[in-house]
């Protein structure tokens, strides 16, 4: 069937089909996970050469597209949806998320700034508010919703550095432990630093980073002439869950004024029980945490950032994130990365 062909703007019936033909293959590929292999590496080279080719001049008839993605595409490499599947960060997405992406997609209304679509608008800042006060941050924290924890790293590293640092920020130090996801050390190149601003410190025998490293390391920096503003803290490390010492991080970011980042990624959702609220204990003093929803919350791929951020913090960071706001510069409960 080439439902729509040649035609740019689908009329009712023929969207109505669109979405039927592929909710059938979604619900057959659902209502069949436990059947599932966890993984199929064969051939995978072949697989993807089935999808390489030149830009296509005309449209495809729709259901061998469907065959194609569901038959051919979907199941090589991982289904981290199959009860198979032992990993503990992936997971197998919401079918109502699914249902909302659809509904965002087919919408598609603008929500870059609050006053184009308020309503929409706020629904981002309202789940970023229940993420902030599960986490213990401010009322007057604030964040956004980016495409992954990696990104959201990158933002608060570029947040730090522009109110910590200025422009000036050749000299700028950052500190973290040996647990730290490679997001971290990318992003420390990609906001501008050489790799050895970077102090990658020890972690102890439960991986987890102690204070006094962290505190040791940034006095002999500062003793020969580096400028320490970043302390990149891990609640939750990707490869065995270690909470580092968020406390007494926090305190050590107070004595010495540099900015306290907690990638909280995986971890971040242990705050909603009371044995992971006491383990967090100190993520509270935060600047800005990185949570991701995909992970621990098993919602289909897309984290938040959350700063406790101020009115001038949202001045000094940059224009996209301050869009996200409902009265940037103007408002004390407005904040930004
Ligand atoms: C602790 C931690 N931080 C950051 C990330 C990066 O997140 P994403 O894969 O969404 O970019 C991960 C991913 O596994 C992670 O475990």
């Amino acid at each position: 069937m080439n439902i729509g062909e040649g035609k740019l703007e689908p009329g009712v019936p023929e969207m109505r089909q669109l979405v039927e033909l592929a909710v059938e293959r979604i619900l057959h590929n659902l209502s069949t996970l436990d059947v599932q292999p966890a993984a199929d590496l064969s051939n995978v080279s072949e697989v993807a050469e089935l999808v390489r080719e030149p830009m296509p001049e005309h449209g495809q008839p729709y259901e061998p597209l469907l065959d194609l993605v569901f038959d051919r595409l979907i199941v090589k490499g991982y289904n981290t949806a199959s009860p198979g599947t032992l990993s503990y960060v992936t997971g197998g997405g919401l079918f109502h998320s699914a249902v909302a992406d659809l509904i965002a997609g087919a919408i598609n209304r603008y929500v870059a700034y609050w006053g184009a679509s308020p309503g929409l608008a706020q629904l981002e800042q309202t789940v970023v508010e229940w993420f902030a006060a599960m986490i213990g941050l401010p009322a007057t924290a604030g964040g956004v919703l980016l495409s992954g924890g990696s990104l959201a790293n990158l933002s608060a590293l570029i947040a730090a550095r522009r109110i910590k640092l200025g422009d000036d920020f050749g000299r700028g130090t950052i500190y973290t432990s040996d647990q730290v996801h490679h997001s971290v050390e990318k992003a420390v190149v990609m906001a501008g630093f050489p790799e050895q601003a970077l102090r990658v410190l020890p972690s102890d025998r439960s991986f987890r980073l102690q204070a006094d490293t962290v505190r040791r390391a940034i006095e002999s920096d500062r003793a020969q002439g580096k400028r320490p503003f970043l302390i990149v803290a891990n609640a939750g490390t990707t490869s065995t869950g270690a909470i580092d010492d968020l406390a007494g991080l926090a305190v050590v970011a107070r004595e010495h004024e540099v900015w306290f980042h907690v990638d909280a990624a995986y971890g971040g959702f242990f705050a909603l029980t009371e044995r992971g609220k006491r383990l967090l204990a100190g993520i509270e003093h935060a600047d800005t945490v990185v949570l991701d929803p995909h992970k621990s919350l098993f919602l289909p791929f897309e984290p938040v950032a959350c700063s406790r951020g101020t009115p001038q913090s949202c001045g000094a960071h940059t224009s996209c994130t301050r869009t996200t706001f409902r009265k940037p510069l103007q408002s004390a409960n407005a904040a930004a990365l």
